[in-house]
């Protein structure tokens, strides 16, 4: 009879097995998956594993300090960060098309893991929080594209690593089973997705850090308000996107002309397919006079109530 328990167990005799007193390399993106996977394997090899965590300046609020904290300072995970936020926006200015930001911030993340990876002597795996939808996703040569997703795949072939990806065989709710079996925080363990090129696809068009400003802080009200309404876990994802454009308002007695900002929450299984979240208005409302009066240069929210298809959880 299968358990987590024993899952734990085998999945950590194997990794000691495998790798024996050799060294494995993760990368930790502050999402679920990673995370669960550097847990796992700190607590079978202990410090043969080396952790890089890219804080590629498009992270939400909190978030690299939050992830620090948690795998660092409690687990005793011993983790690289890189402060990458300059050499990312600098990359991006100027680029305005969605596919050109994915590809530009994938092959930028790459080659700072690999600046990275370098300096570290004598690393012979590379440790993957993939799960199993991955594995399917990835695998159909007939699926189209229509993202390109910068987590899968990608790596340089010179970088001669064996891969390690112990999540392989588990869908996303038992990776945040694993992640509660082995004593990780709730906040951890329960995050909602979020993708590899963060709120650089949330700030439609060009990036720049006065739009990144708007939306980080508008994220996190959003978050906290959805946190507040005991929401938390039946929405899949909800996030703030900045669509660039501004129109008129009044506040006091003056005309504005402001940013709009728009909330995108979904129910899903999965990800492949979502509804929009049936929000209470009210609890709408709380988010809206406080996304207006708290975060400069906002005096229009709109909702999405789009499902996926036709739409995509993301709006880039
Ligand atoms: P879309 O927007 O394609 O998103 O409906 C489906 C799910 O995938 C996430 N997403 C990504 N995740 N790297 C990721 O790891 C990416 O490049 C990426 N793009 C979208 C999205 O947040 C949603 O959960």
């Amino acid at each position: 009879n299968w358990s987590m328990d024993d899952f734990i167990d085998l999945q950590i005799q194997s990794i000691r097995e495998t790798v024996g007193d050799r060294k494995v390399l993760l990368g930790l993106s502050g999402g679920v998956d990673s995370s669960v996977v550097g847990v796992l394997l700190h607590k079978a090899i202990g410090n043969q594993l080396t952790s890089i965590f890219v804080d590629h300046g498009l992270l939400r609020k909190g978030e690299a300090d939050q992830v620090m904290a948690s795998l660092k300072g409690k687990f005793g995970l011993n983790v690289v960060q890189v402060n990458a936020q300059e050499r990312f926006l600098s990359k991006l200015a100027g680029v305005s098309d969605p596919e050109q930001k994915r590809k530009i911030i994938g092959k930028e993340f790459i080659e700072v893991f690999n600046d990275e990876a370098q300096k570290l002597d004598g690393i012979d795996f590379l440790a993957q929080g993939t799960l199993y939808t991955d594995v399917i996703e990835s695998g159909t040569d007939t699926a189209q594209t229509i993202k390109s997703h910068h987590n899968v795949g990608g790596l340089p072939d010179d970088m001669h690593f064996q891969l390690i990806e112990p999540l392989r065989s588990l869908f996303k709710d038992e990776a945040r089973e694993l992640g509660e079996k082995l004593g990780m925080p709730s906040d951890l363990v329960w995050r909602q997705p979020f993708p590899g090129p963060g709120l650089g696809i949330r700030v439609l068009g060009e990036i720049t850090p006065e739009k990144l400003e708007i939306v980080r802080d508008s994220d996190l009200i959003l978050r906290e308000e959805i946190k507040k309404a005991g929401l938390d876990r039946d929405i899949w994802q909800y996030f703030t996107v900045l669509p660039g454009i501004r129109s008129v308002g009044v506040m006091g007695d003056s005309r504005t002309y402001d940013y709009t900002v728009g909330i995108r929450a979904v129910t899903s299984i999965d990800g492949m397919t979502a509804d929009f979240a049936h929000i209470p208005w009210e609890v709408l409302s709380d988010i809206s006079v406080r996304i207006v009066n708290e975060v400069k240069h906002v005096n229009r929210i709109v909702y999405d109530v789009t499902s996926k298809p036709p739409s995509t959880v993301e709006w880039e």
